[in-house]
């Protein structure tokens, strides 16, 4: 095959969702028709479940699964599909945030009862930074919905995006008949007990009276409704999806299987293949020959006793070869790869190639940092994988003086593996973590006690938010670092950051010092 087809069929995606909408279970359902797994129940949950928040072996495990379903590929229909994971759990949404960087489109899952829902729209807000391809599956149909054309609105509304169904619901709860396939006239019947995948039945004209014979009474509904979105909904416009602006939705259930093969038929036919990335210094193409692409994901000490490290690589252009020399941007140093591993069907195995929209796993030895740009000789600096500013912080502190080395090393590394961000104090010099949940302060003292043998203890500070700050005018910057140098602190690549007590304070602040621009993400 052709090096330009092989990009063609490449479909890199993630699944994202508020927690308990249906991810983990959607997923799965995609992985068996794909052939990767063979029955319901192979993939775990990569999620830290309600009230184990302090499980340590809880998270433990999950970290070992977390690995081998980070990426899940497998063959459909002729095209390459990569689904990329991310974690359940708020806590961790940075590490979500980060893979959406390596992904060219987006499956949102909504429960269609609950609707949008907080983390929704959080995670809706980076994709329409980044213009990402969004397809809305509403789940959950077997159980009674909000009304559709409500819950419709409010995906409109709550995730500022244009919306186009493409499959419409006969009723929901125990009435629910199945779907209407408005992009391929079909109709989908919905037997709670079956599991397994049934043709529609091709229906193109939804006045026939042969309708009710399939659906009944249900039928009248069904037309009005379709009445309306045909009157409601212009036809599908499939350049307005890839370009960001309209979301196309389907409905169905993901845990009895019901309507998961038409958004993935539909998936594959309308999703984006592998998309330009921009770098500081250009934009690259996929296309191009050379081989470029960035660590978005490190995976440190899953086996304590190894210090075993996986990168996760995203391929931005060229093909990548198995042994061929790479060069690491930010420390100028050239490397081989010489064990490089694909995840096909949640396993891992060593590839002798792979080409733009793949991830590969490099095992490392503490070389790389996320963020890491590798090239065939080129300076570029690939964009967008910025830090948020966290909203809880604590002082660390080392609870066995003997130690302190191994706590220094344990902290550098559990931040470049992105479990948090540090910021030293230039008022007391002290190092403050920022997490944008509980549960990492409870992750960083358990893998540093159990991977590194050190003891810390954190200390309450109460913080509002970081913020980096910069300005065109050296004078001013230097007043206002003067002025606020008890609040003061550099993040971990030495940049200045401010820390606001509270939203009063921030507000204050930047009502005082024109001059200076604040900025909550660490990329401006
Ligand atoms: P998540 O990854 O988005 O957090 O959600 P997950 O798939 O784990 O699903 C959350 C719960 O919702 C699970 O139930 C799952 O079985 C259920 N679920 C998923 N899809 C559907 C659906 O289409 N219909 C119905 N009725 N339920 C659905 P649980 O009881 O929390 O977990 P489990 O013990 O069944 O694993």
């Amino acid at each position: 095959m052709s090096f330009e087809s092989e990009i063609n069929r490449r479909r890199t995606f993630a699944i994202v969702s508020h927690p308990d909408a249906g991810k983990t279970t959607l997923t799965e359902k995609l992985l068996l028709f794909g052939g990767a797994i063979r029955v319901a129940g192979a993939v775990k949950s990569n999620k830290i479940k309600k009230g184990a928040t302090s499980d340590f072996m809880e998270i433990e495990r999950q970290r070992g699964i977390s690995v081998a379903t980070s990426v899940m590929g497998f063959e459909y229909d002729g095209y390459k599909v990569n689904i990329l994971d991310t974690p359940g759990h708020q806590d961790f949404q940075e590490d979500t945030f980060r893979t959406l960087t390596a992904v060219d489109s987006v499956i949102i899952v909504i429960d269609a009862a609950k609707g949008v829902e907080p983390q929704t729209e959080k995670l809706m807000n980076v994709c329409r930074m980044r213009k990402t391809p969004v397809i809305v599956f509403i789940n959950k149909l077997d159980r009674p919905s909000k009304d559709i054309f409500e819950l419709l609105d409010e995906v409109e509304n709550q995730l500022k995006i244009k919306t186009n169904p493409l499959s419409w619901p006969i009723n929901s709860g125990p009435d629910f008949k199945g779907v209407y396939n408005i992009f391929n006239k079909s109709l989908k019947l919905f037997k709670p007990s079956v599991q397994e995948i049934e043709e529609g039945i091709a229906f193109d004209d939804i006045h026939n009276p042969e309708l009710e014979k399939h659906i009944g009474g249900d039928a009248v509904q069904l037309r009005e409704e379709l009445d309306l979105v045909y009157g409601v909904y212009p036809e599908f416009d499939i350049d307005a999806y890839l370009a960001g602006d309209l979301a196309p939705v389907f409905f169905g259930s993901a845990l009895y299987n019901f309507g998961i093969q038409e958004l993935l038929d539909t998936f594959v036919r309308i999703a984006p293949s592998p998309r330009p990335s921009h770098t500081e210094e250009r934009t690259i193409d996929p296309y191009e020959d050379k081989f470029t692409g960035f660590v978005f994901k490190i995976h440190a000490n899953i086996d304590p006793n190894h210090r075993s490290r996986i990168a996760f690589v995203k391929i931005c252009s060229g093909k990548f070869i198995r042994n061929n020399m790479y060069k690491n941007v930010r420390t100028d140093k050239t490397f081989r790869i010489s064990s490089p591993t694909a995840f096909m069907a949640a396993q891992k195995e060593v590839i002798d190639e792979a080409y733009p929209g793949d991830i590969i796993g490099v095992p490392d030895t503490g070389n790389l940092i996320i963020g890491d740009t590798l090239t065939e000789g080129e300076n570029i600096h690939f964009k967008g994988l910025p830090s948020f500013s966290p909203e809880l912080f604590r002082y660390i502190e080392n609870a066995d003086p003997m130690r302190s080395k191994q706590l220094e090393k344990g902290i550098d590394q559990l931040m470049e593996e992105g479990v948090a961000q540090l910021f030293v104090s230039q008022f007391n010099g002290r190092k403050i973590i920022g997490t944008v949940g509980q549960l990492q302060f409870e992750v960083i003292q358990f893998r540093l006690e159990h991977e590194y043998n050190a003891k810390c203890r954190f200390e309450m500070l109460s913080m509002y938010k970081a913020c980096w700050v910069e300005s065109d005018n050296p004078k001013a910057l230097e007043e206002f670092k003067k002025r606020k140098h008890q609040k003061m602190a550099k993040d971990k690549r030495g940049r200045d950051v401010f820390m606001a007590d509270s939203q009063f304070i921030l507000d204050m602040t930047q009502n005082e010092f024109k001059d200076i621009r604040f900025h909550f993400t660490s990329e401006f």
